[in-house]
């Protein structure tokens, strides 16, 4: 009986993969699978158009020369060089292979700044305004020309009359910059229209210890900026970005500590002043890093 059963079913199988008689396949008619491979056929075709429709729409509203979206806090980020894994700069002053390493990264880092490079990459602008080179309309002015900055603005810490960049003598520099944000046009107007410029200051950064909140002010000692006013000259900006203004140098600020204390740790903060004309005070819970740079500063001597 059971068998009988067994052998039924597997006949039923065979005629549902295959029936002679109707001559269907797995239930259909060669017509109706016909059918159904042209209906697919025609609606994944459909789909990929669309695709390329949309994306073929989408490209044509790009840019290449700036992005259509940008994530522009209020306050763009800073950064320090020389820099390490974490933000440290950490040495002996008796052992030159501590400090060698810094030294290198700098003079990698301002070899662009030449002044002979500067002078045959860039324009010698009017200073203390905005370099401005707007498209007229459709017609685009591109490539745009960028400002010198030449390595001899740092004095000091330029590399060129002191080749260790004080490290040797205990009084480090340190170079900061600010981050680039296209169209970007900093500073804090004033009245009469005149645009005072955006400047850094550094100073101890107040941090806690245990309970308390401390602050290394006492250690960190005289602080000398080159530019003289720390300041981010305004011909600098805006920037155009990366595609239109190939030749662009990043503007700089040198700090230079010359009567830090030596073998302690000093925590160090800088940030920018004079962005924009609103108090920077009111910066936001996500902007809190934003226009702010710390880092540790030590200084070993034996
Ligand atoms: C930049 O100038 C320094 C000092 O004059 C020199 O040692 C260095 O080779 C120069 N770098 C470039 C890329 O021209
Ligand atoms: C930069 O240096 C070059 C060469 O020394 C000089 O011709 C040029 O005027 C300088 N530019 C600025 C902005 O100081
Ligand atoms: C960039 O620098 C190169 C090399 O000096 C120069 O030939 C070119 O004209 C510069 N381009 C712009 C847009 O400033
Ligand atoms: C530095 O700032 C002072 C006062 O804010 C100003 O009088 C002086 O011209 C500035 N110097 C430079 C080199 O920008
Ligand atoms: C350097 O700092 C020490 C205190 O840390 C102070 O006694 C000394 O007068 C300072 N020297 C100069 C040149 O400012
Ligand atoms: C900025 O802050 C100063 C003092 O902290 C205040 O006098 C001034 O009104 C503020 N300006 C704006 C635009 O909020």
């Amino acid at each position: 009986m059971a068998k009988e059963d067994e052998k039924k079913e597997s006949g039923d199988w065979k005629e549902f993969f295959w029936n002679p008689r109707t001559h269907e396949l797995l239930g259909r008619t060669a017509s109706s699978w016909g059918l159904i491979l042209l209906f697919y056929l025609v609606f994944y075709t459909f789909l990929a158009g669309m695709f390329c429709l949309t994306m073929y729409v989408m490209l044509l509203t790009l840019d290449d020369y700036k992005p259509t979206w940008q994530d522009r806090l209020a306050t763009p980020g800073m950064m320090i060089r020389p820099k390490g894994e974490a933000l440290e700069i950490t040495y002996s002053i008796d052992q030159t292979e501590s400090w060698d390493t810094y030294v290198q990264a700098l003079e990698n880092f301002l070899a662009p700044y030449n002044n002979s490079q500067q002078a045959m990459n860039n324009d010698d602008c009017p200073q203390d305004k905005y370099f401005i080179q707007e498209d007229s309309g459709e017609v685009r002015n591109n490539p745009k020309r960028s400002c010198q900055f030449n390595r001899t603005i740092l004095e000091d810490c330029s590399g060129l009359t002191d080749r260790t960049y004080g490290y040797q003598d205990g009084k480090p520099c340190v170079l900061i910059k600010l981050n680039r944000v296209i169209g970007m046009t900093p500073g804090k107007r004033g009245e009469n229209n005149n645009i005072q410029a955006p400047f850094v200051t550094c100073g101890a950064k107040r941090y806690k210890a245990g309970d308390e909140w401390k602050e290394d002010s006492d250690s960190i000692g005289e602080i000398a900026y080159f530019p003289p006013n720390g300041s981010f000259n305004l011909m600098y900006y805006p920037y155009y970005g990366k595609r239109a203004q190939v030749n662009y140098s990043q503007p700089l600020v040198a700090v230079k500590f010359t009567n830090i204390t030596l073998n302690m740790d000093v925590n160090v903060e800088c940030k920018i002043n004079s962005l924009t004309t609103n108090n920077n005070t009111q910066i936001s819970e996500r902007d809190k890093f934003a226009g702010r740079v710390s880092f540790k500063l030590r200084i070993n001597k034996a």
